[in-house]
């Protein structure tokens, strides 16, 4: 009953059954990464978004009752981001450039994960700089906690060894598109295409 083709038939199971874990395991990794929509059924409970009191790039505090009967557009990231920000707030300037007049039912936003080093001042700079619409947000690290927390969105400071930065901070790099009553609709990847993403938000229009 050990002969060599038992053996060989018991191998391929055991290799079939590392591969079945395998693939569950990344299926379920995979899932966790993507936001839930409101409507997926099911629980029916809001999983992306909520209310949030931040400070505008004017220095102004603001609610996300200010932005209520606009769809707002959201990225979250930080001024000092390399590359990964400046590509996605690119694509929001582009897509708002392209909705043209529909674009004032849109507010895109720019929210920090790096409230400590984006002051209202750096954060008016910076938006300043990719599209007239986009408004900044920060606020103290609590506020921004908890906003990330609602949107489901990652961050973590990393030390950097050999930059005058002294830190990074990790995020992640999905774009929420909310209705005007602050509800989830869809979101995009950060490398959506601006033409792909004026066209979704006008299908939501
Ligand atoms: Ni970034």
């Amino acid at each position: 009953m050990s002969g060599p083709a038992q053996r060989g038939l018991l191998r391929g199971l055991v290799i079939t059954a590392v591969l079945a874990v395998l693939a569950l395991g990344a299926y379920v990794v995979f899932a966790s990464l993507i936001p839930r929509s409101s409507q997926d059924g099911g629980s029916g409970q809001v999983t992306i978004g909520g209310p949030f009191e931040l400070v505008d790039h004017e220095g102004r505090t603001v609610t996300d009752r200010d932005f209520a009967g606009r769809l707002m557009l959201i990225y979250f990231g930080f001024t000092n981001c390399p590359d990964i920000c400046p590509t996605g707030l690119q694509t929001m300037a582009i897509a708002m450039d392209e909705l043209g007049a529909a674009g004032e039912k849109v507010q895109p936003l720019l929210i920090t994960v790096d409230p400590e080093r984006d002051t209202p001042a750096v954060m008016k700079e910076y938006v300043q700089a990719f599209h007239e619409r986009l408004v900044g947000l920060t606020g103290t690290p609590e506020q921004i906690a908890k906003v990330a927390r609602e949107y489901r969105v990652y961050y973590q400071k990393v030390a950097l060894k050999d930059s005058s930065l002294g830190y990074s901070v990790d995020h992640s790099g999905f774009i929420y598109l909310m209705d005007g009553e602050g509800k989830y609709l869809t979101h995009f990847r950060h490398d959506t295409t601006p033409e792909q993403m004026a066209e979704r938000i006008k299908s939501k229009l």
